[in-house]
């Protein structure tokens, strides 16, 4: 089961729509149980699938496999603190977090306010938001996932891998996290010349078979 807090907006919506369609048993979590039931109810319709439910933040960090942060950078601090005593030790924290101020690194900071020793990885930042909620269409993109433990990085590719078209690429440790969230801040600048909302990263050269392997040793 993974948690996706924050998903009630944008990016958290869409990730827990394309999980939830591809099998995986999602947990909403909001600040509101009201908001968590709401998008839950949603998607369910949307997938014609069974296997969301709405939870405030600290409930729906319980008992996951892998737990999503998708708020924005100043809620980050908070809601780590609030929901780390809830968690079991084997449960791996993604950072999705895109900090528009400088020099800070999102995913450092996560595992800065988790529990001591927590896992945590980073990943999806260059996956746009209205990519990933229409769910009829595959992504057709590359994620870096940034991390120091080869384990729950694996882990949290392989759980990507589910999202139909979505490639994940080892971006290295942690500490490269602050590249990836970096990125975003270009691609919202293509975006916007552009007049998309949707432009993403695809690292050419790098064979799918490659990519797959490296998350299978
Ligand atoms: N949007 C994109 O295309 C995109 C792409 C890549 C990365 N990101 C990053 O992913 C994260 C989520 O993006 P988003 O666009 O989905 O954000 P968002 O819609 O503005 O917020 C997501 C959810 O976070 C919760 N939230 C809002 N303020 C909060 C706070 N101060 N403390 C705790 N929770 C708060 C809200 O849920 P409740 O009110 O229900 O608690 C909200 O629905 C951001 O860090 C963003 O930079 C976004």
């Amino acid at each position: 089961m993974a948690a996706v807090l924050g998903g009630t907006g944008d990016l958290g919506f869409g990730l827990a729509a394309r999980l939830a369609k591809a099998g995986v048993d999602v947990v909403i979590g909001s600040r509101k149980l009201e908001r968590a039931v709401e998008a839950a109810e949603k998607i369910r319709t949307l997938v014609g699938r069974d296997n969301v439910h709405g939870a405030v933040n600290r409930d729906a960090a319980k008992d996951v496999e892998v737990i999503f942060f998708s708020v924005p950078y100043e809620g980050l601090v908070e809601i780590a603190r609030e929901v780390a005593p809830f968690l079991q030790q084997s449960t791996v924290g993604v950072s999705c977090v895109v900090p528009f101020v400088e020099d800070v690194c999102a995913a450092e900071m996560l595992a800065e306010n988790l529990q001591p020793g927590a896992k945590v990885v980073s990943a999806l930042h260059t996956v746009s938001a209205s990519l990933l909620s229409d769910i009829s269409k595959p992504v057709n993109s590359d994620t870096f996932i940034f991390g120091d433990d080869r384990d729950a990085k694996k882990k949290v590719a392989n759980l990507l891998k589910l999202v139909e078209g979505l490639r994940p690429v080892d971006g290295g440790p942690l500490k490269n996290s602050r590249y990836g969230e970096l990125f975003t801040r270009f691609l919202v600048g293509v975006n916007k010349r552009y007049g998309v909302s949707w432009a993403g990263l695809r690292v050419t050269w790098l064979d799918d078979e490659v990519v797959a392997k490296r998350w299978e040793l």
